[in-house]
């Protein structure tokens, strides 16, 4: 039992190994195809940048320098031959308020065949760093800390030459070590290992993966003992490797370290000491540290002991230089172990405010603004004068976006919560897209929005209404034009255009009553879809009586309006078993009266068929008349006719969804039982308009030259001068049959006939219908009724109303 256990927790460490990220690091080798163990990285988790940066491409350095043994990300780079700033975002585990070691190397290896290095800026986050002018192997580290849980490294094209980069690491720090003020970073000059035997020591020596390199101070004497010496942990908090200690040279007094500085500079000298010798009883090493020939520290070696010796912050000197200089009563030399220069980094340049930076990126993201031509990059504000373009920000220590401009940009989806979290925003322009769904509520939270332009997209349901009255009382500058399905408290009460777009067609029945009853045309178009469909149907046949009390359950209280007729509002509602449904209410000051109601309430129980839509049930409480029936989650057909939709539905489809209304027309007009009191020959009327606005895309009441005009009346006189291709709507790009164009206007103008005798029935209509279909199927072999469209459902409405409302045909008035 336990040797298992044993065996588990070996395996379980070797997966740790091979595949696992060390804590607190993060090792990206950029441009290459896939992640793997690097050994000569002390077996580092090397990752692919996927998910670090989104523009770039992979390259691989020219075939004569793939045998040199440098380190295995040397083979691989991304390059950045587009825009001007791309960065890699790393979002390290331990977050914001942490220091971490940012490491940047690049291995140009003639990857192009030019032979030239390019010249490229190395910024982090909104900071310059340095100016890549590479030679040939190159590397670079900087001390930082994050005052963000984001941490991004960026190249700046400067015009001489593509910008790239090999591997890109992060490191977390003990926050206590390198202490340095806000405002800066340390840039690592060097980091020397004096007298060590091997040429460098990293990872896992170093337990933050630092670099030792070997250094030898010319003339000057070194000693190492390599027995296994302990290091007394409590005095070493650099945690500065064994394997670096362990050797040291030997100073004497004309000898020391000394390098140029310009005056700007600004330097800290670190110094880490340990005795490697066993003193005897008499010996004593103690001497004085100079730092540019002024005694800054005296220092007393012992055995096993760490110290590290911490510089002030130099400046202002064209050399710097340190000597090490013995004292009077010391017997033995100064000796130095290891030592690290780092020039100070200024970062005067403020980054946008966090909360807006993730809410941008997250715009970012789900719009895919990441792949358009000016591709965002980096911080959002900073450098004030690349703002991101279509933003705006404000001008303060911690800039934040006031204006947002997305006109035009190819949105789809829905309006996302993130923009919620711009908190100071002013202006959103959002028009001129493919946005979905509902407004969001949140957008009446905003208190700074003044400016909210989201004109033509394809949003639907009702505008909030807080937002509704910060318009009227002035507060915020709101427009909603164009979109099709989108209404406000005018327009849903039935009296503005919007409704009568939704409800794609309202045709009249003038039977002796007005008979207020609504049937849904279900168009399914996929033909495995119609079989699952066929098999609701059917199971739906049983009716069933709801309270008014259950109609509140079901649809949370009459939460959720999608759709508004003549005869009352259309409620989204979820029964106990899930299934959606549509629930629409009598409105108390519809004309119909209960007998009605019973009337088509038996009319619908019995009507059946799978072009159909079916009731599942009604509501007969005298106060609160409702029919409960299927839900066509896809939306209506003029919604998938509009020209906001994304999806264009081709020729075949149309005439499809023709025919497929046509079958359920005329089972209502001609079925194995009489459905009642239908004026079929307006029914036949309104089917041409369905049928016109199939053609042409347009909805059955449409702007032309800013003036609402019926569709006939549009049409008509195109007809006339035999300009059928002109009809047509443009989003097909002339992808249809002349000879079933040609057919099926014609249907169309027999049914919109102005004598309703000269109207054909709804079974004529049908088989003319089918022969258009012949034609295009003919002409086109099948093709185009391919596999590439999806199957999907939804619904057109025929409301058979009262006159005020409708399309009505002529011999209605
Ligand atoms: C980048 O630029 C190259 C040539 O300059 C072009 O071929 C490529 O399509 C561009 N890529 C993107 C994503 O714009
Ligand atoms: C890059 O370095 C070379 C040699 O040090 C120098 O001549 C050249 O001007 C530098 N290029 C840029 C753009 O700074
Ligand atoms: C000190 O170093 C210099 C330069 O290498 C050498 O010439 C001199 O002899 C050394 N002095 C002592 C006391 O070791
Ligand atoms: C070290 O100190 C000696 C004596 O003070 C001086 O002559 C020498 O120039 C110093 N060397 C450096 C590099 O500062
Ligand atoms: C002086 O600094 C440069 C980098 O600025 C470095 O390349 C050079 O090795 C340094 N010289 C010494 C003696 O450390
Ligand atoms: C080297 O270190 C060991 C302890 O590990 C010590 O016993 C020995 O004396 C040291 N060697 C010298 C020459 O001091
Ligand atoms: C951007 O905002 C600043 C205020 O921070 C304003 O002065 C400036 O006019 C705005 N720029 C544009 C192009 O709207
Ligand atoms: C931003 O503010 C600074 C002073 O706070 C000013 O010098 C600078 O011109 C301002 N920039 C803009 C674009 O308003
Ligand atoms: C947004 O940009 C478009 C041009 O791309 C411009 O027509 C529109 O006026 C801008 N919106 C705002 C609110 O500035
Ligand atoms: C908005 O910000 C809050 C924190 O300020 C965050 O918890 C939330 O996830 C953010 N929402 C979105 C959608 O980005
Ligand atoms: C709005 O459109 C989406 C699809 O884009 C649909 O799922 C939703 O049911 C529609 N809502 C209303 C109220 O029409």
């Amino acid at each position: 039992m336990k040797i298992v256990l044993i065996m588990l927790v070996f395996v379980c460490a070797n997966m740790f190994v091979q595949g696992q990220q060390i804590p607190g690091f993060i090792s990206i080798d950029c441009g290459a195809p896939n992640d793997y163990v690097d050994p000569h990285s002390g077996g580092i988790y090397f990752e692919t940048d996927t998910g670090y940066v989104d523009t770039g491409e992979n390259r691989e350095v020219s075939t004569d320098y793939l045998g040199i043994p440098y380190a295995g990300f040397s083979k691989n780079m991304r390059i950045f031959p587009n825009g001007t700033r791309n960065c890699y975002t790393l979002r390290p585990q331990k977050g914001k308020n942490n220091k971490y070691i940012i490491r940047v190397s690049f291995f140009y290896g003639n990857y192009d065949a030019r032979n030239i290095t390019p010249v490229f800026d190395v910024y982090v986050d909104t900071n310059y760093w340095f100016t890549a002018n590479l030679s040939n192997s190159y590397r670079r580290e900087i001390i930082y800390f994050s005052s963000r849980d984001y941490i991004q490294l960026c190249l700046i094209n400067s015009g001489n030459g593509v910008p790239f980069i090999s591997a890109l690491e992060l490191r977390l720090l003990d926050s206590g070590i390198y202490p340095f003020d806000s405002g800066v970073a340390l840039d690592m000059l060097a980091r020397n290992a004096l007298g060590m035997t091997r040429k460098n020591y990293r990872y896992p020596e170093d337990p933050f993966d630092r670099f030792w390199y070997r250094y030898s101070l010319s003339g000057l004497q070194t000693v190492v003992n390599t027995t296994t010496l302990t290091i007394d942990p409590n005095t070493n908090p650099y945690k500065v490797p064994i394997e670096v200690l362990e050797s040291a040279q030997v100073f004497n007094d004309t000898q020391g370290w000394t390098n140029s500085s310009s005056p700007s500079d600004k330097w800290y000298i670190y110094m880490h000491f340990m005795e490697i010798q066993e003193l005897q009883q008499n010996q004593l090493r103690e001497f004085s540290i100079s730092i540019d020939n002024a005694v800054v520290a005296m220092e007393t070696l012992q055995f096993s002991t760490v110290t590290t010796f911490l510089s002030q912050m130099l400046s202002g000197q064209t050399t710097i230089s340190f000597n090490l200089t013995s004292t009077a009563r010391s017997t033995l030399p100064p000796l130095l172990n290891a030592f690290e220069i780092y020039k100070v980094l200024d970062l005067p340049n403020p980054m946008t405010a966090s909360g807006d930076f993730d809410a941008i990126n997250n715009v970012r993201k789900t719009y895919r603004l990441e792949q358009s031509e000016d591709s965002w990059q980096g911080d959002p504000c900073i450098p004030a004068i690349d703002m991101w373009s279509g933003l705006n920000c404000s001008n303060d220590s911690t800039p934040v976006i006031i204006s947002l401009n997305l006109s035009s940009r190819d949105l789809s989806g829905t309006i996302i919560p993130a923009f919620a979290n711009l908190t100071m925003l002013q202006s959103l322009d959002l028009s001129n897209n493919q946005l979905t769904g509902p407004v969001p509520d949140f957008f009446a939270q905003m208190t700074t929005l003044k400016i909210l332009n989201l004109n033509r997209n394809n949003l639907n349901g009702s505008l909030p209404h807080d937002l509704l009255k910060k318009k009227k009382d002035g507060t915020m500058l709101l427009s909603y034009d164009g979109n099709t399905n989108l209404c406000d408290s005018n327009s849903c009460s039935g009296k503005g255009l919007s409704s009568r777009i939704t409800v794609s067609i309202i045709a009249s029945t003038l039977s002796v009553v007005v008979v207020v009853i609504l049937l849904v045309a279900r168009v399914v178009i996929s033909r495995n879809l119609r079989k699952s469909s066929d098999g609701r149907t059917s199971d739906m046949s049983k009716n069933r009586v709801f309270s008014y009390s259950e109609l509140q359950c079901i649809t949370d209280d009459f939460k959720t309006i999608i759709g508004q007729g003549g005869f009352g509002k259309v409620y989204h509602g979820i029964l106990e078993d899930g299934m959606e449904v549509a629930v629409k209410v009598l409105s108390r000051s519809s004309r119909h009266g209960h007998k009605e109601f019973e009337a088509e309430v038996k009319l619908l129980m019995i009507v059946h068929h799978r072009n159909l839509v079916s009731l599942i049930g009604y509501c007969d409480d005298p106060d609160n008349m409702a029919l409960i029936y299927e839900y066509m989650s896809n939306g209506n057909l003029r919604s998938y006719l509009s020209k906001n939709h994304p999806h264009v539905l081709r020729w075949p489809r149309r005439l499809q969804i023709a025919i497929d209304a046509a079958q359920g027309m005329e089972y209502l007009h001609c079925g194995y039982t009489s459905f009642g009191n239908f004026n079929r020959k307006s029914d036949v009327y309104s089917f041409g308009i369905v049928l016109f606005e199939l053609i042409t895309g347009h909805p059955a009441l449409m702007k032309e030259n800013g003036k609402l005009t019926h569709i006939v009346r549009w049409v008509s006189p195109r007809i006339e001068r035999g300009d059928i291709e002109s009809l047509v709507d443009p989003r097909l790009r002339g992808d249809f049959e002349a000879a079933s164009a040609q057919k099926i206007v014609e249907v169309a103008m027999s049914c919109v006939a102005a004598a309703a005798a000269r109207r054909p029935d709804m079974s004529r209509v049908l088989s003319e219908l089918k022969g258009c279909m012949a034609l295009e199927i003919h002409s086109t072999e099948s093709q185009r009724m391919g596999t590439s469209e999806m199957g999907y459902s939804f619904e057109t409405t025929f409301e058979i109303t009262s006159p005020s409302l409708g399309m009505l045909p002529p011999d209605a008035r």
